[in-house]
This record gives structure tokens, sequence and C-alpha cells, in this order.
């Protein structure tokens, strides 16, 4: 895992970092400008919470969501005013799900620095969070365009929704590919799915493109969130950045394991079913491991995230050629051969 991409492809760090860079090329001065944005909007005038603002903006994560808005936005011709500070809320939601999910999932490491949780405890981890959820909306409230604030307060009651989802199913053996999907669609793939439509739509596409565009974000949201997954159970910490294997600590069945579960003989799913228990961590990294490769159920989990992936791209192959159109219809490539 190390060395080569979740599909086998050859991904040292070199290289995917190298892709990524060629693919957001064409929208790199837009970043830039949209991460002053969000430096400027993250100051606080409370040393205390200078000091939080600072520990989160300076580890910076891949951006991804900005580059999206971007992509999108110069897909439909260029950006607009609006874009580079929308792109700076998008991100400072992101910001704010990742402040509570880490306390969610009691994780230590993010970005290859410790969590607020960690560091600060979960009371200042909880308000950080909240602050930037709220610092978000107090912008977004006041934009000319309401477009912004109408779609992403829908996408972030969805994202909570998800999370809470996922812990009301925690340690539930039963849960299906149905309930996994629906769960990763909110807490993941519906801040992709908005921010490459907010792209369009700023830069005068039609609500019907605008759709379109969503379309395209969700799926490659939802092979994101897989994949992600995939790492929680397989991946190297030092590589990925973030606290590993979470998910079965809490109990949350990701798609490997649900289609493990649905696929193993009748012994083998009642050894782990014993293994599965709460306050336990009987089921390891370790331990599942040759479960999982005996069933294949990895490169299972590979295949569904690839089907996805080819679905964004159908959405997007319509569109005039340029650039950004490149990137987009590349972009799927990277979500599969990332390790971090
Ligand atoms: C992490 O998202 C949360 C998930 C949806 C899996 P990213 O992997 O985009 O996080 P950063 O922003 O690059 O750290
Ligand atoms: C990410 O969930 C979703 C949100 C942050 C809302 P995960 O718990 O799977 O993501 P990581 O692995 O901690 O980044
Ligand atoms: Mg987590
Ligand atoms: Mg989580």
């Amino acid at each position: 895992m190390s060395s080569r991409g979740m599909d086998g492809l050859p991904a040292s760090s070199e290289e995917r970092a190298a892709t990524l860079a060629r693919l957001i090329a064409p929208v790199l001065p837009d970043l830039e400008r949209s991460e002053q944005v969000l430096l400027k909007l993250l100051s606080s005038q409370y040393a205390y919470i200078q000091t939080l603002m600072q520990h989160i903006e300076r580890f910076r994560g891949k951006r991804l969501r900005p580059a999206l808005l971007h992509l999108s936005a110069q897909a439909f011709g260029g950006e607009a005013p609006l874009s580079y500070e929308v792109a700076a809320l998008v991100e400072m939601l992101h910001l704010a799900t990742l402040c509570h999910d880490d306390i969610l999932d009691e994780s230590a490491t993010r970005r290859r620095m410790p969590t607020v949780n960690a560091a600060w405890g979960n009371k200042t981890a909880v308000m950080t969070g909240d602050i930037l959820f709220s610092l978000a909306f107090e912008h977004l409230g006041r934009l000319a365009d309401p477009r912004p604030y109408r779609i992403l307060s829908r996408i972030s009651r969805l994202i909570c929704e998800g999370e809470l989802l996922q812990i009301a199913s925690r340690f539930e053996v039963e849960l299906d590919e149905g309930r996994y999907f629906d769960l990763i669609e909110k807490k993941t793939a519906v801040l992709f799915g908005a921010a490459a439509e907010l792209g369009a739509l700023l830069a005068g596409a039609s609500e019907a493109d605008g759709r379109k565009l969503y379309e395209y974000g969700r799926r490659l949201g939802l092979a994101f969130q897989i994949v992600d997954d995939c790492l929680d159970l397989i991946g190297v910490e030092s590589t990925v950045g973030k606290s590993l294997g979470s998910d079965l600590k809490n109990g949350e069945l990701t798609l490997p394991l649900i289609h493990l579960l649905a696929n193993a003989g009748a012994p083998q799913k009642q050894e782990l079913l014993a293994l599965l228990k709460p306050g336990q961590e009987g089921l390891t990294r370790e331990r599942l491991r040759p479960y999982l490769d005996r069933t294949g159920s990895v490169n299972y989990a590979i295949t569904v995230a690839r089907n996805e992936l080819q679905r964004a791209r159908d959405e997007v192959t319509a569109l005039p050629a340029s650039q950004a159109k490149t990137a987009l219809l590349e972009l799927p490539e990277y979500v599969l051969v990332r390790t971090s």
C-alpha cells in the first residue's frame, strides 16, 4: 500500500503528488486566491482562538473541494468574483466537519498533526468546529447571491445526518450496502457535489448543467469515501497521515467488511462476529487482513468505486474541450491512486 495505489496502479508519493499537481495546475492561481480568503476569514482577535485557527490552517489538506469548485467554474468559462469566497467557505465547512469527526472517531492524528481534540481536548474541539460552521454561514449569509447559502446549509445538515446515522449503526453487523451508500453519500459525497455544482452555477451554467456537475461531484465523493474506507482498513498510517483503524474500533462497517460478512463461509463469519464486539477491540486490522484477502473484499470495494468514477466521468464528457474538462475527466484516476 505504501508504494502502490489502491488498484495496484503505480503510485509512489512523488507520482501521486505530481498527478494532483498536474490536475490542479489550470486552477492554481484561483486556489491561491481562495486560500488567501480562507486565511483572512480564519483570523481571530483572541489569542486562544487564533492559535486554534492557525493550527487548522497551517496543516493544509489536499484542498480537493476548492479545486473542484474552481475546475468546474473554468469548465463553464471562468471564475466569477464570488467563486473565491465560496471556495474558501466550502473548505471552511469541510474543516468544521473534520474537527467534529475527529472527536466522534477519537482520532489523534490529522494531516500529520495532532487533532484539535488530541491537543486541546474535546470541549475546545467541539467549539472550534462550531466556530468554523458559524463563521462559514455568517459569510454565506452576506453574499449577494443566495444560492451558495441555500445549497450549503442543506449540505451541512445532510453531513450531520450522515455522521449521526453512522453513530447509530455502530456494531450493527446487518448493515447492508444500501444503507452504507446512503450514509457515505450524506457524510462525504454531497459536499463534493455541492462544490462542483457551485463552481458551475457561479460561472453562469444553467440549472441543468449545475445538476450534472453535482452528480459528477457526488459520484467522485462516493468513490473517494470508499477508497478512504479501504485505507482505514489496510492503509499505512505514516503514508496516509491520519489515524487509521478507527472504523473497526468504533464498529463502523464499511464496504470491504460488509462484503466480507456477506461472502465469508459460516464458520469464518462466526469468528468475525465473535471478535466484533463493543469495547473489546478484538477485530484488529491485522486479524482482519487475511479474511479480507480470502474474499477479495478490498478489490471488490475498489471495483465499486471504479464504477462510480466511470459514471462521474459520463456526466462531464459532453462539456466543450478545455484544460479544466480534461482535469475533471482525470481526477477520478487520482482518487484511485491516492494514499493520503
Ligand atoms: C477527509 O477528506 C474526510 C473524508 C471525506 C474522507 P480529505 O481527504 O479531503 O481531507 P484533507 O482536507 O485532504 O485533509
Ligand atoms: C469523513 O469520515 C466524513 C466527514 C468528515 C464528515 P471519516 O471518519 O471516514 O473520515 P476520516 O477517515 O476520519 O478522514
Ligand atoms: Mg474519521
Ligand atoms: Mg468518521
